[in-house]
């Protein structure tokens, strides 16, 4: 990928950091290769900002936000509401404001995360996947994020599917000498696609173990454009939904925010902390690190071609969308496999 994005995917909500981490100082951050900058007003309203003042272009994420707007750090130019110029010092009270103002974004704030739409679509409004918007009000426990150096095709296939797990996180997740026979059945829906996994109602990972219980499903969902979540729901009624959200900041890197939403267990926040997460951060790390050693050798083999099975069910729908190749890809697929 060369980070030359696809015009549409700027049409989509990314998510551009965690609530928690937006106070009152302005944050950086960068979305399909622009830089930004975060603010939330005294007045609680966010604003989304190019990071750059119109004035002498000097970043305005190092400036500092004053009860009028954010100030630019150089000569004090204020911008409020839609990236508006409120204020320049030294200008007498008379003179007129200047017209140009710092490219503004939509912005908005759901599931303790900050979200940023680069572009508005002509044909209709795309909102925050539904995926997320329908998750049970208090139900989240978590919250996470790290980067990966990795392009998103690669980051989003890591997380979607699941035939790396017996190798990089083995024991952890599962096991190569304990596979099951299991039925996969890729469909796509309105904004991505769902893969039931069928047939895996126990895992041979020692997560498992400790913290689950017989399954009746497994699900993988992607919403476009970056939003993926494994869903696994219990015998005993409960629900364990493990979101992450990957947001492109450059060709080569990838910002991950993870959230975990569960229902009808007792699984207090304190608890997921000290015992499951430590856990989770190392399948997260050693994610990391195999997506890192690929796209190394990426860069050593620059033309090289992927090959792939049947197994490889979820990549051609990812690619489809974000390298927007016409594929003709079947509405639904089904495979069976040993997971
Ligand atoms: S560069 Fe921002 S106020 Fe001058
Ligand atoms: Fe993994």
């Amino acid at each position: 990928m060369s980070g030359l994005w696809k015009p549409a995917v700027y049409a989509y909500w990314f998510v551009a950091a965690c609530s928690a981490q937006l106070k009152q100082k302005p944050l950086a951050v960068t979305i399909l290769d622009k830089p930004l900058v975060l603010v939330r007003l005294p007045s609680g309203e966010l604003l989304a900002l190019e990071d750059r003042c119109p004035h002498r272009q000097v970043p305005l994420s190092q400036g500092q936000v004053t009860a009028d707007g954010l100030q630019c750090p150089y000569h004090g130019w204020t911008f409020a509401s839609e990236g508006r110029c409120v204020k320049v010092p030294g200008l007498p009270p008379q003179a007129c404001l200047p017209k140009v103002g710092a490219r503004s974004f939509d912005v908005q704030e759901f599931d303790g995360l900050i979200w940023v739409r680069l572009a508005r679509h002509a044909d209709g409004e795309q909102n925050i996947p539904r995926l997320i918007t329908d998750l049970p009000a208090g139900s989240r426990r978590f919250l996470w994020q790290t980067s990966w150096t990795s392009n998103i095709v690669n980051a989003l296939e890591n997380f979607l599917d699941p035939l790396h797990t017996h190798f990089v996180h083995p024991g952890l997740v599962r096991k190569d000498n304990q596979r099951q026979r299991i039925d996969a059945i890729l469909s796509q829906t309105e904004d991505g696609f769902v893969v039931d996994y069928r047939g895996q109602l126990q895992q041979s990972g020692i997560l498992y173990r400790l913290f689950e219980s017989p399954r009746i499903s497994e699900r993988a969902y992607y919403a476009q454009a970056g939003t993926t979540q494994i869903e696994y729901c219990y015998e005993d009624g409960s629900v364990v939904r493990i979101s992450l959200h990957f947001t492109p900041e450059s060709a080569d890197l990838t910002h991950v925010f993870a959230t975990m939403h569960i229902e009808n267990r007792w699984a207090p926040a304190w608890l997921l902390r000290l015992l499951v997460w430590p856990l989770l951060k190392r399948v997260a790390s050693q994610d990391a690190h195999i997506l890192a050693l690929q796209t190394q050798n990426m860069h050593r083999f620059p033309a090289s071609y992927h090959a792939s099975t049947e197994l490889d069910l979820v990549k051609a729908y990812i690619e489809q969308f974000w390298l927007g190749t016409e594929m003709n890809l079947p509405q639904s697929k089904n495979i069976s496999l040993f997971l």
